[in-house]
């Protein structure tokens, strides 16, 4: 039993299912590292269960902050007391702080991602950028791209109509394009960034010559199934830099433990080896 008053802070992952999840193991090294008696742990919630009660639940088990994965981005939107500016432009929420009995939804996909291209060191916010697929990774990313004032966005996405409704998340810049012009449009792009599924195991790989970006281009995958996709072995091949989706993993874990802890850990090689090792025992 973990009574609010006398057990541990407890922190988790709500998704469903959430067991495959490397929350656990990103937050739990960072408890460690830094001596903060808390627990992080997976809290599978139903999609058919009452996500507001699911979630005072936690408030009375001594949950003190949630992340949110996949289905329960938008029901977790929807269940909080405040909003950051972030969560409130994209609609979703995927960092919960359950503070004196109210709950706060916050959105470090978009800043995570920021971080994971800031990380690598060459310049990237010039534009164009290219990005391909309009699913919920997409949105964060159309929102960052927009939040960093990345003058021209070209996304395509092979349901067009997807595409075009992200349109409102960067008005000035964005232009919707066909998936089959997806070559056409790389030309002259200093960012190119797939969040498609395709490269993922088990898909088709993304199929795009690279050779019309920029020289300094930076080429970075969503995917981290595998870690190292088609993808990125051609875009080292060809010079360009390229940012696995560890990356935003990582930075957008920091964020919300920053958020819970006031600490703001570090992403460093020993995490990443760890994690890799995780994902490669499957
Ligand atoms: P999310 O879970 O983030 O919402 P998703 O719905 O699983 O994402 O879709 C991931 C993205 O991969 C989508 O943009 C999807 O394109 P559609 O909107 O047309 O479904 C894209 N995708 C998946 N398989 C694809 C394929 N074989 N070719 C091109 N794009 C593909």
């Amino acid at each position: 039993m973990n009574d609010a008053k006398n057990g541990p802070m407890r922190v988790g992952v709500i998704g469903w299912p959430v067991n495959y999840s490397r929350s656990p193991l990103i937050h739990n090294h960072w408890l460690a590292q830094y001596g903060i008696g808390a627990i992080y742990d997976i809290c599978p919630i139903d999609p058919a269960a009452d996500f507001p009660s699911a979630l005072q639940s936690m408030a009375e088990s001594g949950y003190v902050g949630a992340n949110v994965t996949i289905p329960h981005k938008q029901n977790a939107f929807h269940a909080m007391d405040s909003l950051s500016p972030m969560a409130e432009k994209l609609g979703a929420v995927n960092t919960i702080s359950f503070r004196d009995g109210r709950l706060l939804g916050d959105n470090t996909d978009v800043g995570g991602f920021i971080a994971s291209l800031d990380a690598q060191g060459r310049r990237w916010r010039d534009g164009p950028a290219l990005v391909l697929g309009a699913g919920g990774a997409a949105r964060a990313i159309i929102a960052a791209l927009d939040a960093e004032g990345v003058p021209e966005v070209r996304l395509v996405n092979r349901t067009r109509d997807r595409a075009e409704a992200l349109a409102a998340l960067a008005p000035a810049a964005l232009r919707v394009g066909d998936w089959q012009a997806r070559d056409a449009l790389a030309a002259d792009c200093g960012l190119l960034v797939n969040t498609t599924s395709l490269g993922m195991t088990g898909s088709a790989p993304l199929e795009m010559p690279l050779d019309a970006l920029a020289p300094t281009a930076v080429v970075t995958d969503i995917v981290y199934t595998p870690v190292e996709t088609d993808l990125l072995t051609r875009a080292r091949a060809q010079g360009f830099a390229a940012i696995d989706g560890l990356g935003m993993l990582l930075h957008q874990a920091a964020l919300s433990f920053d958020i819970w802890f006031g600490v703001k850990p570090e992403v460093g090689p020993a995490l990443r080896a760890a994690l890799i090792a995780d994902l490669q025992e499957g």
